[in-house]
């Protein structure tokens, strides 16, 4: 089948990405994907053969337009949670005053690095083929004292329209 000859060429691609442990999400996209392919099989003409993998084809020929992508949280992503005017969050507080209840003690202060890293995250998105990124803002990042009253860190709103710019840069979706 020719979708299959063409979908193994991307496993060194998903391989590699996996030897970074940065590509979890990737795994939960897939696994969204499982029912969906599944439940939707039924209406397609011609039928979907079923491979033994999922292959970014396979969702093309279901939904044309549908957008693969990575998604992360920011605590758990951005590390440099007490850089350039970030305030503390629930998470830190919770974190770092009980530290025996995470498993093995970690804690989002450094995480990834996606702060100092978020050019390298968005080639990574890039090179595995996502055509989408979901992100979330860290409010800490921006109102370091929980108020708008107390302050907007212009750091942080830099942080996030720079990460933004390199998405848009990277933008492989025709528009
Ligand atoms: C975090 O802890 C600091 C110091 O105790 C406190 O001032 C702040 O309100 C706490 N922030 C949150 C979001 O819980
Ligand atoms: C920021 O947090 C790190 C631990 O992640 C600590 O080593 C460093 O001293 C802190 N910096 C400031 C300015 O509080």
């Amino acid at each position: 089948m020719q979708h299959g000859r063409k979908g193994t060429q991307k496993h060194p691609q998903l391989a590699m990405a996996m030897q970074y442990q940065r590509s979890l999400l990737l795994c939960v996209v897939l696994l969204i994907g499982f029912p969906l392919t599944k439940s939707k099989a039924v209406d397609v003409e011609p039928p979907v053969e079923c491979d033994d993998l999922l292959h970014r084809e396979s969702f093309d020929s279901l939904e044309p337009g549908f957008l693969l992508g990575a998604g992360t949280s920011s605590y758990q992503v951005e590390g440099a949670w007490n850089q350039s005017g970030r305030g503390p969050s629930i998470w830190d507080n919770y974190t770092h005053q009980y530290p025996e209840r995470i498993i093995d003690r970690n804690n989002g202060d450094i995480a990834i690095d996606q702060y100092h890293r978020y050019q390298e995250d968005v080639d990574l998105i890039k090179n595995i083929g996502m055509d989408s990124y979901r992100f979330s803002i860290s409010w800490s990042r921006l109102l370091p004292n929980g108020k708008l009253c107390g302050g907007v860190n212009m750091e942080g709103i830099k942080y996030y329209n720079n990460l933004i710019d390199e998405l848009l840069h990277n933008d492989p979706v025709p528009k």
